[in-house]
């Protein structure tokens, strides 16, 4: 290593040995030397050959590095008199331009309030994060049809239409809006053209959406109580207030929402298979639902996101096919019938919505990637996915059956079992004097990823539970967790 010495050369050094051409080292040296303030504005440089003398280099990268400089800004050249820093370059404190007085508290790093209800970092809580038995939101992933999935993938990649390569339609790919429209139409009971759904990156996405079209700072939203953390911190993060409504076994209580602030703006609700506890939202609350929606003016969100795995009966309804008034944002994802990394979901919106949509949907990423929707158009008409939903009904069904008849074994009347009728999970609920965090942070540290239920809840929770994940758990795996599961409780 070889260092120019102070006085007349700045503190710069060059390594022979470094995988960094020289020309970089120089650049780099210097400018740091700049931004650092060991080198100030108008000061004179030495002339390149002394340098590359000093150094001990040839003169051919440090002209590189000069050229550079100069290109950027750091350097200048008079005529006659050689390279100096820059004179425009502030000479003390910070820019020029800052310098005149301003308000507020220097280096004080202001942040959003909006971004600030969420707290910092992740909220990964002990019983998050791990794969071991009973993970909630995983899909049995290793039973997917990768030999399908990798050659249309590849198909689409190897000879790409332009149509994969430019950009796209704020609202999706439309041959997929085309299969989606047909499925939702048949499988959801949802009233719907193509030209009215929109592709998102998921469920959350969709709920960001809606709520910059429908939501003003405060509006005041229904939130299931217990509910969906998801929706809850996106609705919150853009300004709505959650006005919690109780859940029973009947879903939602609507007469309880009215009763707590009857000219809420919108719902959140999972109508089809309430989150977390299960319930099925009844046709006399739907229809109590849909009326109240009317009079008030408010906007639903139905949040439908894996009620494709129903075990005893067909998938129930759509609430957005009994909607006479367009009320209703339907959101639907693939992260549970597929798998969440793909980060597909679509909504299906109210016709006269649909630009108000698309104009914010553009200003906010201008559209969604295309190549994964035009393999899931090829997945959705091809029959691979109708095939790949029997064949995880039936798989979960059998882990399902295997949970409960554990949990009733060895558990026996400790736990109430509820919401075993559709989904990938449901809720083991312990009796009141139980601390369900607790326990799930000791189950983490067994292995067990149960999830405690009172944190689901946005006032004071009154009942402890687990939900209990079994989609991504092999049923020969289930008995010997829930005995070591009894263990911990
Ligand atoms: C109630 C509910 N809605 C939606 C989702 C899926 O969200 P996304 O589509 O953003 O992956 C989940 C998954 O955890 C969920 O539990």
């Amino acid at each position: 290593m070889k260092r120019a010495p102070q006085g007349i050369l700045p503190i710069i050094a060059v390594d022979r040995r470094s995988q960094v051409p020289l020309y970089r080292q120089v650049y780099e040296g210097y400018r740091e030397a700049i931004v650092d303030r060991r080198l100030r504005a108008g000061e004179r440089l030495p002339s390149t050959r002394s340098l590359a003398t000093e150094l001990g280099i040839s003169r051919i990268p440090i002209l590189s590095a000069f050229e550079q400089l100069l290109a950027e800004g750091y350097f200048e050249s008079r005529v006659g008199a050689g390279t100096f820093v820059a004179s425009s370059l502030p000479d003390e404190g910070p820019p020029s331009d800052a310098r005149t007085p301003v308000r507020g508290t220097p280096g004080r790093r202001v942040l959003s309030q909006a971004s600030a209800v969420l707290g910092e970092g992740l909220p990964l809580a002990p019983w998050q994060g791990g794969v071991g038995a009973f993970r909630m939101n995983q899909p049995a992933v290793d039973q997917f049809p990768f030999q399908v999935w990798s050659s249309l993938v590849a198909k689409h990649s190897r000879n790409p239409t332009r149509s994969l390569l430019t950009y796209g339609d704020p609202m999706g790919y439309r041959p997929f809006r085309e299969a989606l429209a047909a499925y939702l139409r048949t499988s959801r009971a949802v009233r719907c053209e193509a030209d009215h759904i929109m592709v998102v990156s998921g469920s959350q996405q969709a709920l960001e959406l809606s709520a910059r079209v429908l939501l003003d700072a405060r509006s005041p939203v229904w939130m299931e109580e217990p509910g969906y953390a998801g929706a809850k911190d996106v609705l919150t993060m853009a300004g709505a207030r959650m006005v919690p409504v109780p859940v029973d076994a009947e879903g939602l209580d609507v007469s309880a929402g009215i009763e707590r602030c009857a000219n809420a703006r919108a719902a959140y609700v999972t109508p089809s298979h309430q989150y977390p506890l299960g319930g099925t939202l009844s046709a006399s609350r739907r229809l109590q639902l849909l009326d109240w929606a009317q009079r008030s003016g408010a906007w639903i969100l139905e949040d439908d996101y894996d009620s494709e795995y129903r075990y005893e009966s067909l998938p129930v309804s759509a609430l957005q096919g009994l909607d006479r008034d367009a009320r209703v944002i339907y959101i639907g994802t693939f992260s549970k019938v597929l798998f969440p990394a793909l980060r597909v979901g679509y909504m299906v919106l109210p016709p006269d919505l649909v630009p108000r949509f698309m104009r914010v949907r553009d200003a906010m990423d201008i559209f969604p990637p295309t190549l994964f929707q035009a393999v899931l158009t090829d997945f959705l008409t091809e029959g691979h996915f109708a095939r790949h939903l029997r064949k995880m009904r039936q798989l979960y069904r059998e882990r399902r059956t295997v949970l409960v008849d554990s949990l009733q074994r060895e558990l026996g009347d400790t736990v109430e079992v509820l919401g075993t009728q559709a989904g990938m999970h449901l809720v083991a609920a312990l009796p009141k004097r139980f601390k369900d965090r607790q326990i799930a942070e000791r189950a983490a540290k067994e292995g067990l990823w149960a999830m405690p239920l009172s944190p689901c809840y946005l006032e004071k929770a009154t009942r402890p539970g687990l939900i209990l994940g079994y989609g991504g758990t092999d049923a020969a795996r289930i008995p010997e967790a829930v005995r070591r599961l009894r263990k911990v409780i």
